[in-house]
């Protein structure tokens, strides 16, 4: 009896030992599965932020101006931002471009870091810089692949073949008349006959205007250009015309050429810089009259045009029955120091900076510039400008 009594006491004590153990490996694991499950979460959430972070960076990519291509370790293309897709629409650059791209990334595959640039000629015509850059570590075998960028540098190239031009130019438009001025002078010294002295003094008279004539050019320009604060007043355009006809008539005449002022729509007003607008106007009624032949007219003309969309806008136009413009200049004339055709207007004595003028003032004025022309029967230059409204046109003076 006793014996049987130990014995399930010793079976009992074994019992519990045993759901004591398994209490123990229970609660273990129970702890286990909890720091699982908060291992998993922040899993989770490192899953989640780098899904954020790669479509930031692929919206990002999608959003620059340059073109972006990656290339994977085989050199297939794997990603290529919109901007790149544009490059490769580009009219009869496809080929050249795509070409391109493939050999880079073949070198940035090798390690290699290269650039290249390619000129599309269009239309329009483009200038790439296309640049490879190895991704992952290529010297060590551990590559991953290559990216190539392309930029669009045709403004850049651009603006610096003008900087470049502006330089040379100014140099020969100032070195000229400066050294006929010098030339001059030392004749002078040598000389009493009044009868050669004369013309000598007013060939001086006039190199030296061609002189101010270029540096007043630059100093109006690059006062336009600064964006000095624009003079806000009520100005009539008949006022601009006659201002502009006036200052023009001494030389017209010399070219006996004539120049017509039409009469325009009563009280017709824009706001702005009244010496602005009639430097404007002088400076298309200047070309008109230099690049016209004697006996020709030269007219004035203003009107009141209504856009589309309701505004009001006023128009001055110059028209001349002159040399006129070749069609592939027109887009160009605007620009700094373009001169048409360099033999036929040397004789003219410009600079090439009056029409820049002109597209400057007119910006100041929310306003455009343009030109219509047949090459041999003349131009017509129009300046727009938003009209004045009422209350502001009663102003004028
Ligand atoms: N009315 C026009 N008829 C024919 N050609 C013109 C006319 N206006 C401008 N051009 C052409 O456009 C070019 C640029 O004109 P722009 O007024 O800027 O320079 P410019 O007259 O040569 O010199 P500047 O005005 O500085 O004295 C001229 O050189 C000329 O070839
Ligand atoms: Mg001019």
């Amino acid at each position: 009896m006793a014996v049987a009594i130990v014995a399930v006491g010793v079976v009992l004590l074994v019992a519990v030992v045993g759901l004591l153990v398994l209490d123990r490996r229970r609660r273990a694991a129970t702890d286990q599965c909890a720091d699982l499950e908060t291992e998993l979460e922040r899993m989770r959430a490192r899953a989640v932020a780098s899904a954020t972070h790669a479509t930031a960076l692929r919206e990002a990519l999608d959003a620059i101006p340059l073109g972006v291509i990656i290339g994977d370790r085989t050199g297939t293309v794997i990603y290529r931002n919109p901007a790149a897709a544009l490059f490769l629409d580009a009219r009869h650059g496809e080929a050249l471009v795509e070409v391109a791209i493939r050999e880079l990334i073949g070198d940035a595959i090798q390690g290699e870091r290269t650039s290249r640039s390619l000129e599309l000629f269009g239309p329009p015509r483009r200038v790439l810089e296309v640049q490879a850059v190895p991704l992952g570590d290529a010297g060590t075998g551990a590559g991953t692949g290559g990216l190539i960028v392309v930029e669009d540098v045709s403004d850049r190239r651009r603006l610096e073949a003008i900087r470049r031009d502006f330089v040379a130019n100014i140099s020969h438009e100032l070195k000229t008349p400066v050294g006929a001025l010098g030339l001059l002078a030392e004749t002078l010294l040598g000389e009493d006959d009044p009868e050669v002295t004369h013309p000598l003094a007013e060939r001086m008279v006039a190199e030296a205007f061609r002189v101010n004539r270029t540096i007043d050019d630059l100093l109006e320009l690059s006062r336009i250009e600064a964006g000095e604060a624009p003079v806000r007043q009520p100005v009539l355009v008949q006022q601009v015309l006659d201002g502009a006809a006036d200052r023009i008539r001494p030389a017209a005449t010399l070219r006996s050429i004539e120049v017509v002022v039409e009469p325009g729509p009563l009280g017709l007003t824009v706001m702005g810089d009244r010496r602005q607008l009639v430097s404007a106007m002088f400076n298309l009624l200047d070309n008109a009259v230099k690049y016209s032949e004697p006996d020709h007219v030269v007219t004035l003309r203003s009107s009141a045009v209504c856009a589309e969309d309701g505004s009001a806008w006023a128009e001055l136009a110059v028209v001349d029955q002159g040399m006129g413009i070749p069609a592939r200049d027109l887009e160009r004339v605007f620009e700094r120091f373009y001169r048409v055709d360099r033999a036929r207007s040397r004789g003219t004595g410009g600079t090439g900076l009056g029409l820049a003028i002109v597209r400057h003032v007119a910006g100041n004025h929310h306003g455009d510039v343009s030109v219509e022309s047949q090459e041999g029967s003349g131009s017509t230059f129009r300046l727009r400008l938003p009209a004045a409204l009422a209350n502001e046109e009663a102003q004028a003076g």
